[in-house]
């Protein structure tokens, strides 16, 4: 378990260093001048054009944010601090979730961004009698943490524009409104100081992906991480017994092998509730996410964190060996006996290899066929998942680490042919699909399917 809070080494500028988009006002700056763009239209004091106004309006609370960013901001910089803004779809979904239960929830996003979520949220608050009362109502209900401030001042405005819009306000707006409106959605580092989670319902968050160190005192990862897991693990043990964390998580969390111990380890604090692959994260986001529901310390039924279309056999397992081809070609020297040499490259898909041209030097493990090799990054619905090559020939075979090799248990090749038609079958698509979105197929995933009797 990761407990305490969690030390990012100053070199390290995926979530902190550099902050790119400005932390505060700076007039030169583009995102700047947009932000403070968005500011003066909650601050009008004198009439605007109603035409003028919706646009303005419709703009700024659907999605204008993250593409101006992506406009004026680089893509390393955005990266970097893993400024990516749920467009309307997902955030609507995230929403859905959150308010399913009766009653308003206290919502916290600990990293709101330019709070994409926590509008969606408020959508579907109450209104009060007077723009005023709903927004001190709303403050009482949503909270959010972002180490940019420009973000910070965005999620408010924008909060107080969708407030405007519901109640069918139009500037000159009154200029009594109170000046400390959404006091609980303020900047802070929500991984070195988190924030008091114990009043929360609802914890909602698409956290950043990108890479960084895990913590010293973590005892389900070492070495890099991805940030997203850092986030959401903090956010279910830093919750209320009963309370819901909501998230948008990239597919590697729920799919990949590396994260088998964490999933493990958040079993024994709460139920998870559900998951649910969600496809591409957006059309400039090319990585896949899924719906994270988790509810602390629920003793539901523990055994929904997987649930594949058909349950792990081990089909594949219990008839094939299965290994990553080991040869690395930059980082291997051609050194050692010469062999019949194959790469992701050089496969026919779904043919059969008996005579292989190529060959190289290499000192470490070869494979005598047959064999089946399976090419290792495959984008889920994209055709076919488990891309087949049957070797046969008589020589031992370096494979390239782009491969997985699933050797005959009984050594034959009719075993081989007979796990190619299965790979080809829709039904391991489907399985693959359920089980993985991360491109890479796993050793594990393939060894755990079934082995179709009608494939
Ligand atoms: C992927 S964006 C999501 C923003 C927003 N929740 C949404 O869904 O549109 C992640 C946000 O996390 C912020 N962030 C990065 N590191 C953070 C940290 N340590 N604490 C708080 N926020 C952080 C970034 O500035 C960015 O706005």
């Amino acid at each position: 378990m990761c407990t305490g809070n969690i030390e990012l080494p100053k070199t390290d500028t995926s979530l902190h260093g550099t902050v790119p988009v400005p932390a505060a006002s700076d007039q030169s700056d583009p995102f700047s001048q947009y932000v403070d763009s968005v500011l003066e239209l909650t601050e009008l004091h004198r009439p605007i054009k109603g035409d003028e106004w919706h646009r303005r309006l419709e703009l700024c609370l659907d999605g204008e944010p993250g593409r101006v960013l992506r406009d004026r901001v680089q893509r390393k910089d955005l990266r970097r601090q893993g400024a990516y803004f749920t467009g309307f779809r997902l955030a609507e979904r995230v929403a859905k979730v959150a308010t399913s239960q009766t009653g308003i929830p206290k919502v916290c996003d600990p990293a709101c961004g330019a709070g994409d979520l926590l509008l969606a949220i408020a959508r579907k608050l109450p209104l009060q009698s007077t723009l005023e009362e709903t927004l001190v109502k709303w403050g009482n209900f949503l909270s959010g943490f972002d180490i940019s401030e420009q973000f910070i001042r965005l999620t408010k405005a924008r909060l107080i524009l969708l407030a405007a819009k519901r109640h069918g306000i139009y500037p000159p707006f009154d200029p009594s409104l109170p000046s400390d409106l959404f006091s609980d959605i303020k900047i802070g580092d929500s991984l070195t100081s988190p924030p008091n989670m114990s009043g929360m319902d609802v914890i909602i968050m698409n956290p950043p992906f990108g890479y960084s160190p895990a913590p010293v005192d973590c005892d389900w990862a070492s070495g890099r991480v991805n940030a997203a897991v850092l986030f959401v693990d903090r956010a279910i043990r830093d919750a209320a017994e009963g309370a819901r964390v909501i998230a948008i998580l990239p597919d590697v969390l729920r799919s990949g092998s590396r994260y088998t111990a964490w999933r493990e380890s958040i079993r024994a604090l709460g139920a998870v509730l559900h998951e649910k692959p969600l496809g591409l994260f957006d059309e400039w986001t090319d990585i896949d996410v899924y719906l994270f529901h988790f509810k602390k310390n629920l003793s539901l039924d523990r055994n929904c964190f997987e649930r594949p279309v058909d349950q792990a056999t081990y089909g594949i397992g219990k008839r094939f060996f299965v290994h990553v081809g080991p040869v690395v070609p930059h980082r291997h020297t051609e050194t050692g006996p010469c062999a019949p040499y194959i790469n992701a490259r050089l496969l026919p898909s779904w043919g059969e290899l008996a005579a292989i041209e190529t060959t190289r030097q290499f000192t470490g493990r070869l494979f005598e066929p047959p064999f089946v090799c399976v090419k290792r990054t495959s984008r889920p619905d994209d055709g076919r998942r488990a891309i087949a090559t049957l070797i046969s020939g008589d020589k031992p075979v370096a494979v390239e680490n782009h491969l997985v090799v699933l050797i005959p248990k009984d050594g034959t090749v009719q075993t081989c042919r007979k796990l190619m038609h299965r790979l080809n079958s829709p039904k391991t698509d489907r399985w693959l699909n359920t089980r993985l979105r991360c491109r890479h197929l796993t050793t594990r995933a393939l060894s755990e399917m079934p082995w179709w009797y009608k494939p």
